[in-house]
């Protein structure tokens, strides 16, 4: 298994209803052997369009929270829990969520970084198999398969509210 053999299974992909809406699988991007990895919600409609991740308002604030930590875009890898756009940008559903997640499991056993930072409560809970809110786990480190795993707010959680960039940015 590759992450370009793991994109063409993706893209073919029509494991819950979400495949019938989207205009592109958004699958992920970056360095396969990037030491951090970034894991936000689902596409939005500008990801869905251009079949990348965090290309719209929210990938700007990302992009400048990469910055701010002196890592390059490139050098990073940035996906989401679900690889297709929930119509409307609504949550996603838990049984979306079931039958996408083994697609970001296998991003992570094959690019192995040492860190990985979910964006939301979505990539937390999706990881851990668990139902917890953002506040209450964000800014601790907790070991995930060996990995660094460091949760923050969801960029597009920062752009309504701004007096929490500063946390993000710790
Ligand atoms: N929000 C996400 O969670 N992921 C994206 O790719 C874009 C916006
Ligand atoms: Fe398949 Fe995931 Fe897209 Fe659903 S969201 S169709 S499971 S790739």
């Amino acid at each position: 298994q590759t992450l370009p053999i793991l994109q063409k299974t993706v893209k073919s992909c029509s494991k819950c209803p979400l495949a019938e809406t989207r205009k592109n699988i958004v699958f992920g991007e970056g360095s396969s052997n990037a030491r951090l990895v970034f894991i936000g919600e689902a596409p939005g409609e500008e990801e869905d369009i251009q079949g990348r991740p965090f290309v719209g308002k929210a990938g700007k604030l990302l992009d400048q929270l990469i910055e701010h930590i002196g890592l390059k875009r490139e050098s990073v890898y940035i996906c989401n829990v679900l690889k297709c756009r929930p119509p409307n940008n609504r949550d996603p559903d838990k049984k979306e969520i079931a039958a996408c997640k083994n697609y970001l499991f296998s991003q992570l056993d094959l690019i192995k970084p040492k860190i990985i930072c979910t964006l939301g409560r979505h990539a937390y809970n999706t990881l851990f198999d668990v139902d917890e809110r953002i506040t209450k786990v964000r800014g601790i480190t907790k070991d995930y398969r060996g990995m660094i795993l460091l949760p923050t707010y969801h960029p597009s959680f920062l752009l309504r509210n701004q007096d929490k960039i500063r946390e993000a940015w710790e």
